[in-house]
């Protein structure tokens, strides 16, 4: 294989599906995330857990992600997951801030952090794939900051497609709907209402979104990390820029 490939909030959910699609396929990998536990549960879960590293980091915080990379010589990709969800709402308790640092400014920050390493990479394409969501090609009210976070990723995408063109690196982003994750047993046990336990919200939760989804059902880790193994191949070397849905036929631009 061609190097390592990082993925930042590989300690849960998605980032870790990610890694397991990727570790099976070959791919020696660099997980970042805050948790050095979970991280380490990701790492052993992997096929040849020997050859992946764990490197704890705040990605708010770039000379943290520097250093996370300190002994690395080059990386062959990046797969941008790390990002929290919620609400927000103006005021004192607004999270817009934390939301915009993490999802915006710490996407940008790793991509940055891992460039020269990426470019110093031999391999004829090197990838990139960032990790927005559904929420960043549809508004949606009291999200404004997650949904102006997952937006701006798609415009940063194309941005720098074309700006690392010249440099043979691939940019895409994947969009998932909603995945069913441990994310979604937190945001089930918030809404259970009174009587309802988290565990039958969440089984309601999944059948009326999945009522919504042509395909009939919502997303496993594992679909989205199919998707990023398709884009981190070189069956995609002649795709750039472009902000992909994983949905089930939810959502079709
Ligand atoms: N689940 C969905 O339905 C869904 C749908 C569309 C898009 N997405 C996107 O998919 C990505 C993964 O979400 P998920 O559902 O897998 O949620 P998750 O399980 O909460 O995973 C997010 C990961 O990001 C890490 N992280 C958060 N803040 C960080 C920071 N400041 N520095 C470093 N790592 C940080 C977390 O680890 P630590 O807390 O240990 O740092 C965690 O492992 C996110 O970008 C999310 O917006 C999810």
């Amino acid at each position: 294989m061609t190097g390592y490939i990082v993925i930042s909030g590989a300690g849960s959910g998605i980032g870790r599906s990610i890694a397991q699609t990727l570790a099976e396929r070959g791919y020696s990998l660099i997980l970042l995330g805050r948790n050095l536990e979970n991280l380490e549960s990701t790492k052993n879960l992997l096929k040849n857990p020997s050859q992946h590293q764990c490197q704890p980091c705040d990605i708010r915080n770039s000379g943290e992600i520097h250093q996370a990379l300190a002994n690395v010589s080059s990386l062959y990709g990046l797969i941008a997951n790390a990002g929290i969800g919620g609400e927000n709402q103006y005021g004192d308790q607004d999270r817009w801030q934390e939301i915009i640092d993490t999802n915006l400014t710490g996407t940008y920050q790793t991509i940055q952090e891992c460039l020269p390493l990426i470019k110093k990479n031999p391999a004829p394409f090197k990838k990139i794939i960032i990790i927005s969501s559904g929420a960043g090609k549809r508004g949606r009210a009291r999200f404004a900051a997650y949904c102006s976070s997952k937006f701006a990723l798609i415009g940063f995408t194309q941005s720098i497609a074309q700006e690392l063109a010249e440099h043979r690196i691939n940019v895409n982003a994947i969009c998932p709907g909603l995945v069913d994750t441990e994310r979604t047993d937190f945001i089930a046990a918030a809404l259970a209402p009174e009587g309802q336990s988290a565990e039958e919200h969440r089984v309601l939760m999944i059948r009326e979104r999945s009522q919504t989804v042509p395909l009939g059902r919502v997303a496993q880790g594992d679909d989205i990390a199919r998707t990023a193994a398709f884009l981190a191949s070189g069956e995609s070397d002649y795709l750039t820029g472009l902000s992909i849905s994983v949905a089930g036929g939810s959502e079709m631009n």
